[in-house]
């Protein structure tokens, strides 16, 4: 437990991570001051706020280099985004001079832009501002409404996730079955039960990535670099399905412990990095082996082979 006292030394790294916890959706919220000026920010802080009046929240860095325009605007919109606009996410969480260039986007009530082949989207009327310490709290009363149910982006300790429906919970050792699993039409459907083995793969290897010590995005990182090298934080972005922000810092928390050096253009792997790359790739392999070693190299190609085919159709 990290207890926050006035005596004690705070680390907004160790505070960020923890609230990391909290899988949030990512939203682009967007507005337009009176003299025409656009802005648009990626934001996980929205939330619902109340039903009557139909009221959701938002929040913004106060020193944000848009901000003045949104505590200015009389209207924002917030654009829900679907899983496959993790780029739009990241185009609109990086401070730039024109960040609706090459972008499609559509005028929305009070000028903000709204945008296409969202989840959702909500339009507001500015309705309230509060003090949220180094964030002012927007609140808005929604006037308009989007409904697409797209799948949506999920954003969950610093990377990009997905959601899919949870499969339930299979019996632990010792647990007497609710019901024969198996013979449950549910319990029989392809799709519950990839969902299922997904799930059973994922708890028993997570415990293990914990004995790297090393966050996820930055075991990802070092294994990336085993095949890429001079490969700067950007080029990153990428490949491990995280914003520029958490990338840079798993890059320097990576060079602080030896493991990547820069010569300003791109990273490199240390021996000592390398090392623990291979700790990593080795991690994978051995779970993957032991997951699959009660099965038949037949068994186990004819899986692989169903799983390309599903993947390509
Ligand atoms: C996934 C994600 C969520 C974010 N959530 C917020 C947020 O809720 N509020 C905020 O002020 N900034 C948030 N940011 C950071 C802003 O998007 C970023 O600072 C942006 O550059 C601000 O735009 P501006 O520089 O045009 O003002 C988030 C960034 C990412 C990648």
């Amino acid at each position: 437990m990290t207890k926050i006292t006035s005596e004690t030394e705070f680390s907004p790294q160790a505070f960020r991570r923890a609230l990391g916890n909290f899988a949030t959706g990512v939203t682009i919220v967007t507005a337009r001051s009176p003299e025409g000026e656009k802005v648009g920010v990626t934001a996980s802080s929205f939330n619902s706020l109340s039903m009557d009046p139909p009221l959701v929240l938002w929040s913004s860095m106060k020193d944000a280099k848009s901000c003045a325009i949104f505590e200015s605007a009389s209207h924002f919109a917030v654009n829900i985004l679907a899983s496959d606009q993790m780029d739009m996410s990241n185009h609109f969480a990086r401070r730039q001079e024109d960040k609706f260039a090459g972008i499609d986007w559509e005028e929305g009530i009070g000028g903000a832009p709204i945008f296409d082949n969202c989840a959702g989207r909500f339009q507001c009327e500015t309705y309230d501002k509060l003090d949220g310490g180094d964030h002012w709290i927007f609140v808005g009363k929604v006037i308009a409404f989007d409904d697409f149910g797209r799948s949506p982006l999920c954003f969950h300790q610093g990377s990009y996730s997905m959601v899919f429906s949870h499969p339930g919970t299979t019996p632990r050792a010792g647990e007497p079955a609710v019901k024969g699993l198996a013979e449950r039409r549910m319990g029989n459907h392809k799709f519950f039960l990839m969902l299922q083995a997904v799930r059973a793969y994922q708890d028993h290897y997570r415990p293990k990535l914990e004995t790297l010590e090393l966050s996820l995005i930055e075991s990802r990182t070092l294994v990336m670099m085993n095949e890429l090298t001079g490969v700067n934080a950007e080029g990153f972005v990428a490949y491990l399905s995280a914003p520029l922000p958490e990338v840079r810092e798993a890059l320097l928390n990576l060079t602080d412990r030896g493991m990547i050096v820069t010569d300003g253009d791109g990273y490199t792997l240390t021996p000592l990095g390398e090392a623990k790359a291979l700790q990593c790739w080795q991690l994978a392999e051995s779970h993957a082996e032991e997951a699959f070693d009660s099965f038949s190299d037949t068994q186990i190609g004819n899986f692989t082979d169903v799983l390309r085919g599903l993947i390509d159709q």
